[in-house]
Order: structure tokens, then C-alpha cells, then sequence
């Protein structure tokens, strides 16, 4: 097994620090695939993304990717309520994202949506799995094998290619213009470097906010828009590893009943956007003023200038602002990860969870 884990650890910090690879190999996924998808979304009705714990706020990620750069609505459904929630029929295309392939609830539901005369495509890491098999269209990841329970690799790895679908479909329906989309297309290239650097310029603070700070039992993780989906995702990678709560919300909702849980034994991480985001920028940080007039304690995750509204702080180097929450994602992935293995957690399996999930 330690010959398996190459000199790490464990798995979880291996496959975190795999990133940069698995993104630079899904964005050599032939265009002709990412195309394919685009155009099935471009040809239905209306289409689900759709997924099941982080591949659920995979979806979610993606659904902002779609509204900014291909302005079309494409809402992300956990899979365990698509049979409640959607409406299907020939005119719909289900889209869902599985690192096994083998995920009871997103099977169930993809069959629930073929049998309503859906078509249907997946992201999937394993080859040969179930939901590759039973898609009209599979865009197969080819990650590697994930060996910790809690995704890392496989999940920004999805996102990475639901961002060029949807850079795809900006580009069919003439959302983007040929240069924007070009100059997408190579800011994309930057991607894995920009998370090796996240790896290897940013761990040692990371490690240090959250070996000091992962006492405290209840975390609220904000975001508005897609880091939003980032702080959900940030919030579940917690939990699932460290066993302490961290429940990720909407900016915006925290006022609406959440705020009155902020006192000193809870903690906030804010997600916070480049700045050049203005309004959703400021959004986000009268949020932070909203926890701070409460005496609540903040870590911020941002990209501008040392800020004193923050306790701690970790501040990332300038990138296109597409690529801006996933930086912010993996900060999320070692924050979670340092927390756990300072409270002494099972980090490759924690208690209770299994890799996949395969009955009901
Ligand atoms: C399980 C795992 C999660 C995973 C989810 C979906 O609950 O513990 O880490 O996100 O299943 O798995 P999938 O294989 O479909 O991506």
C-alpha cells in the first residue's frame, strides 16, 4: 500500500496533489466529444446535470458555468430527488456526472429518465462501469483510480470538463464570440499550473490555518454564485473527513435565519470572488461584515489584497475569473484535509462512508 500512495501519506493528499495531472488530461479530451454534449444540450428542451454528494455540487458548479459563458438555465439535481423534482420526457436530456459509475441513486434516476424517453450522457472515471455502459454518450475522465473515499481529483476534474462544454455551447448559440472563445480556450491551458501553484505555494498556510483552527465544531462556509456551489462542496469535504459540522449556504440566505448561530464556537470560511466580480464581490464581503458585527471568527479565501476583515486569510494570485472557484476548491480539499489529520481522522476511510454507493 505505501508503494501504492508514491511517498504520500495517504491517498487523499496523492490524489489532491494528482490535480494538475487529471486536468491537463481531460482538457486533451478530443473537442469532437465536448462538442457532441454541447450540441445535445443545444438540441433538447431542457436538460438536467445531475449527481450525488460531491458529484452533485459538481453539478451545481457546472450550472453557474452554463448561466455565465452559455447563458442558458440547466438546473443540477441531487440524483436521489430527480424522480420527485424533474419533469421528463422525450424532449429532456439527462446529464449526470459519477466517479464509479456505479452510484445507486444516479442509476436509479438515469433509468427513471430513459424509461420516460430521456437522453442521456454521462462524466465517468471507470471504465466499463454501469452508467458508461447504459448512456447514450459517455465522456470517460480518465483520472486514474481514487482510491480515498472522499473525491478530489475526479470531481475538479468533472467540473473541468463540464466548463468546456458549456465554453462550447457559449461558442454554438453565440453567446461567445470566436475570439472570446479562443481566449477561453487558452486561458484554460493555465489551469493546472495555477493549481500546482495553489499546491505548492499555498499548503504551508493552509496547513497552518486549519491545524490551529479545527477545534472549533461548527464551520458555515459562504459563497455567492458559483462559489456558492464551491462552499457546499468545501463544506461536504469537511464533514465527510473531519466528522465536525460545516454547512455551506448561499451569502445571501445567511441573513434569513443561519446568522443567528454566529457566536464563538462557530467559525465562517467565506469563498470570496477576484474582485474585478465587483458586485458579486462586495455582495460577498457584506457578508463578512454581517459575521464580523457578531464577533464571528473568518477565514477567508480571496484573491485581493491583505484584508484585516478577516482573521486569517488565504490569498490566491490572480487568475481568469472561470478559473478562479476551483483554485479555491482545492484550497477547500486541504483545509478539510490538514483539519482531519490534525483531529487524528480515518482520512482515507472515514467512518460511516463508502467509495460508492450501490444500494438504496
Ligand atoms: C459516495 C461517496 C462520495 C461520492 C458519492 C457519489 O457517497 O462517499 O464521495 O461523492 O458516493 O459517487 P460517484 O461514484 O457517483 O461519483
Amino acid at each position: 500500500e505505501a508503494a501504492q500512495k508514491g511517498g504520500f501519506p495517504t491517498f487523499m493528499l496523492k490524489e489532491i496533489h494528482e490535480q494538475p495531472n487529471s486536468i491537463h488530461t481531460v482538457l486533451s479530451i478530443e473537442q469532437a466529444q465536448i462538442h457532441q454534449l454541447a450540441a445535445m444540450i443545444h438540441e433538447h428542451q431542457r436538460t438536467y446535470l445531475v449527481g450525488v454528494g460531491t458529484t452533485y455540487y459538481v453539478a451545481l458548479v457546472a450550472q453557474y458555468y452554463f448561466a455565465s459563458l452559455a447563458k442558458t438555465f440547466l438546473p443540477a439535481l441531487s440524483s436521489d430527488e430527480f424522480e420527485y423534482a424533474a419533469e421528463v420526457d422525450g424532449n429532456t436530456l439527462f446529464v449526470c456526472n459519477s466517479q464509479s459509475g456505479e452510484t445507486y441513486d444516479t442509476l436509479k434516476a438515469l433509468r427513471f429518465a430513459k424509461q420516460r424517453g430521456a437522453a442521456s450522457a454521462a462524466i465517468v472515471n471507470v471504465i466499463g462501469s454501469s452508467i458508461s455502459r447504459e448512456v447514450n454518450l459517455a465522456i470517460m475522465q480518465s483520472s486514474g483510480p481514487e482510491i480515498c473515499v472522499l473525491s478530489t481529483k475526479a470531481a475538479v476534474a468533472q467540473m473541468t470538463i463540464l466548463l468546456r462544454v458549456a465554453l462550447e455551447l457559449g461558442k454554438i448559440k453565440g453567446v461567445l464570440s470566436e475570439q472570446q472563445y479562443e481566449e477561453a480556450q487558452l486561458q484554460l491551458k493555465d489551469l493546472p499550473e495555477a493549481i500546482q501553484w495553489v499546491l505548492d505555494q499555498r499548503m504551508s498556510v493552509i496547513r497552518k490555518i486549519a491545524t490551529t483552527h479545527c477545534h472549533i465544531k461548527n464551520w458555515l462556509f459562504l459563497g455567492r454564485g458559483i462559489y456558492m456551489a464551491a462552499a457546499m462542496e468545501a463544506a461536504l469535504k469537511m464533514k465527510e473527513v473531519t466528522y465536525q459540522h460545516a454547512e455551506g449556504m448561499p451569502g445571501g440566505f445567511m441573513k434569513h435565519g443561519t446568522i443567528s448561530l454566529i457566536d464563538k464556537e462557530m467559525n465562517t470560511l467565506v469563498l470570496v470572488p477576484p474582485q474585478r466580480e465587483k458586485d458579486l464581490y462586495e455582495a460577498t464581503m457584506s457578508n463578512v461584515e454581517e459575521v464580523k458585527a457578531r464577533g464571528g471568527f473568518i477565514v477567508g479565501f480571496h484573491y485581493g489584497e491583505p484584508d484585516s476583515r478577516f482573521n486569517e486569510e488565504v490569498i490566491f494570485r490572480d487568475v481568469p475569473s472561470m478559473l478562479a472557484p476551483l483554485l479555491e476548491l482545492v484550497a477547500g480539499q486541504l483545509f478539510a484535509y490538514y483539519s482531519a489529520v490534525t483531529l487524528g481522522r480515518n482520512i482515507d476511510k472515514p467512518r460511516s462512508l463508502a467509495k460508492s454507493v450501490t444500494v438504496a
